[in-house]
C-alpha cells in the first residue's frame, strides 16, 4: 500500500506551524512562522486574526513545497487536524467573514475587575460547577463579554445578527473551509466557561450568566469528524478538515496518554500539565480544572482529564533574554544554569500576570527571594528552571490528591523539554520519573491522530501503540526526598511573599 499523510495545523501563542506526518507517525516535513504580539497597554495581549490566519497559509504553502520536493503528492493527505492556542477569544463578521477586532489572548489580564465583579455575584458558584472551571481572566467567556461591553463594532454586529464568535480553532476552520464551517470541538469548548461539561452542550444558565448570545457562537463537535473541507484556493483545497482539539489535548493525545491514570506536561509559552481522569470528570478540590481531554468521534464517549496550568514557563525566559538581557538566547539559560549545583538560596515565583493553578491568584505578582551578594547571573538562570519545576510540584501534589493515585511517570514536551537540566530538575523537585520522547510535535500529532482516525488511515488508537517509544530519554530524581522537602517548604514562603506582596 502507498503512503498516507496527514496534515496538522498548529496555532500557538508564539508561533503557527504546519506539519505532515505519514502513516507510521513520522514527522515528514514542517514550516514554522513567527506570530506578531501586540501589547496595547499593560498586560493586554492582542494577535491579529488575519496574522493567524496568514501565518498558517504561509507555513502549509512553505511546507507543502517541500513536501513535493520531496517526491511526494498532496493527493496522498488524507486529511488535516487543527490545534491551537486555547481560549483566546476571536470575532468575526459573519457576512463578509472579517474580523471585527483583534483576537484578546488567553493571558491578557484585562478582565480582572470584571472577573472580580462576577466571582462576588451570589450565583457565581454555577461556573465552576456546570464548566468545571474557575471564573478567571483566562477563560473565553470573559474576553467575549469585555468585547460585548466594550467594542463598538462588535455591538453593532451583535445588533445586526451578523456576529461570530469563537476560539482559535473555529476562525481558521471557518476560514479554511471558505466560510462553511462554524464549528468548534468539545476540548476547545470545554474551556469557554459557556459548555456544561457533562451535557458537552452550550449551557443556557452559562450563557445567561455571561449575557452572551447562542446564535454567534460555534456548533460544538466531537474532536476527530469530518467538518467541512478546505476551499480557500489553496494546494490543499478539498482535503477533509477532520481533526480539532485544544493544543493542550492534543498534546496529550500525542503523547498517547490514551489510558486513565497518564500524564504530561508540556512547556510552552505556559506549562499545561494533564491527567486523564477517563470517561467520568473529575472535580477538583485541591485547585485544577476540569477540561475535556478528547472525543475521538461523534458517538464516542468523552475521555476527561485534571488540567494544572502555569501561565508563565518559556515565557520567563524570554523575559530574561528581552526585559533582564541577561542571555541572547533562549537556549542559554541551561548553560547558565549548569554552571552551578543550585541557586545560592534564590527562589524565584514568576508570577507576572497573576498564578494560576492551583493558586488562581490574579494579584500575585513576580517575586524573588534570598538575593545576597553572592547571587549571580547562573544562580538567577537556575531560579527561573526551578520555578517551573515548583510549581509543577504544586500541581502534582494536588492531582494525586484529587485522583486518589500517585503519579509515577511524567512525560515531557515543549520547547523547554529540550533542556536536560531544566527535565533533571523537574524530576528532582517532583521526585518522580520523566520522559521525554524523541518525536516531540506531540501537539500536532495529536490532532494529527484525531484527524487520521476519522478519515480511516487509521482504524484505533493502539495502531500507534509503538509510535515514538524508541529513544525516550529518562531522567530519574537524584535529591534526597528531605532535600527536595525542605527546598519546596522555602519554595511555598516565596509563593506567600507574591500573594501578599502590598501587606
Ligand atoms: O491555554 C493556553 C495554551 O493553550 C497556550 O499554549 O503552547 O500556545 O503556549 P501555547
Amino acid at each position: 500500500m502507498s503512503k498516507q499523510f496527514i496534515g496538522a495545523v498548529d496555532q500557538g501563542t508564539t508561533s503557527s506551524r504546519f506539519l505532515i506526518f505519514d502513516n507510521e507517525g513520522n514527522l515528514v516535513t514542517f514550516h514554522q512562522v513567527e506570530l506578531p504580539q501586540s501589547n496595547p497597554q499593560l498586560g493586554w495581549l492582542e494577535h491579529d486574526p488575519l496574522d493567524i490566519l496568514n501565518t498558517v497559509l504561509e507555513c502549509i504553502d512553505k511546507t507543502i513545497h517541500r513536501f513535493e520536493l520531496m517526491g511526494y503528492d498532496v493527493k496522498d493527505i488524507k486529511g488535516i487536524g487543527v490545534t491551537n492556542q486555547r481560549e483566546s477569544a476571536v470575532a468575526w463578521n459573519k457576512k463578509t467573514g472579517e474580523p471585527l477586532r483583534n483576537t484578546i489572548v488567553w493571558s491578557d489580564v484585562r478582565t480582572d475587575e470584571l472577573v472580580h465583579k462576577l466571582n462576588k455575584r451570589d450565583d457565581a458558584h454555577i461556573v465552576k460547577e456546570l464548566a468545571g472551571l474557575d471564573l478567571a481572566s483566562y477563560f473565553t467567556a470573559v474576553k467575549i463579554k469585555w468585547m460585548l461591553d466594550n467594542d463598538e463594532q462588535v455591538k453593532e454586529a451583535v445588533k445586526e445578527n451578523n456576529a461570530c464568535f469563537g476560539t482559535v480553532d473555529s476562525w481558521l476552520i471557518y476560514k479554511l473551509s471558505g466560510g462553511v464551517a462554524h464549528v468548534t470541538d468539545v476540548t476547545n469548548a470545554s474551556r469557554t466557561l459557556l459548555m456544561n461539561l457533562k451535557t458537552l452542550q452550550w449551557d443556557d444558565q452559562l450563557l445567561k450568566f455571561f449575557e452572551i448570545p447562542k446564535s454567534g457562537l460555534p456548533k460544538l463537535c466531537s474532536s476527530s469528524e469530518v467538518y467541512g473541507e478546505v476551499k480557500l484556493g489553496i494546494s490543499l483545497d478539498g482535503i477533509p478538515i477532520a481533526g480539532c482539539l485544544g493544543d493542550q489535548q492534543a498534546a496529550l493525545l500525542g503523547q498517547k496518554c490514551f489510558a486513565e491514570g497518564e500524564a504530561k506536561c508540556t512547556f510552552g509559552t505556559g506549562a499545561f500539565m494533564l491527567f486523564n481522569t477517563g470517561t467520568k470528570p473529575v472535580v477538583s478540590s485541591h485547585g485544577l480544572i476540569t477540561t475535556v481531554a478528547f472525543k475521538l468521534g461523534k458517538d464516542e464517549p468523552a475521555v476527561y482529564a485534571l488540567e494544572g496550568s502555569m501561565a508563565v514557563a518559556g515565557s520567563s525566559l524570554r523575559w530574561l533574554r528581552d526585559n533582564l538581557r541577561l542571555i541572547k538566547t533562549m537556549e542559554e539559560v541551561s548553560d547558565l544554569a549548569e554552571h552551578v549545583a543550585d541557586t545560592g538560596g534564590v527562589y524565584f515565583v514568576t508570577a507576572f500576570s497573576g498564578l494560576f493553578a492551583p493558586y488562581w491568584r490574579d494579584d500575585a505578582r513576580g517575586t524573588m527571594i534570598g538575593l545576597t551578594s553572592y547571587t549571580n547571573k547562573h544562580h538567577l538562570a537556575r531560579a527561573t528552571l526551578e520555578s517551573m519545576s515548583f510549581q509543577s510540584r504544586a500541581i502534582l501534589d494536588s492531582m494525586n490528591q484529587d485522583a486518589g493515585t500517585p503519579l509515577k511517570v511524567l512525560k515531557v514536551d515543549g520547547g523547554v523539554s529540550n533542556s536536560n537540566i531544566a527535565m533533571q530538575i523537574e524530576a528532582d523537585l517532583l521526585g518522580i520519573t520523566v520522559h521525554r520522547p524523541s518525536m516531540r510535535e506531540t501537539t500536532a500529532f495529536g490532532t494529527a491522530i484525531a484527524a487520521g482516525l476519522a478519515v480511516g488511515v487509521w482504524k484505533s488508537v493502539h495502531e500507534l501503540d509503538a509510535v515514538n517509544e524508541k529513544d525516550i530519554t529518562t531522567f530519574t530524581p537524584k535529591l534526597t526526598e528531605q532535600e527536595r522537602e525542605e527546598r519546596y517548604g522555602v519554595w511555598k514562603k516565596a509563593v506567600e511573599s507574591s500573594l501578599h506582596w502590598t501587606d
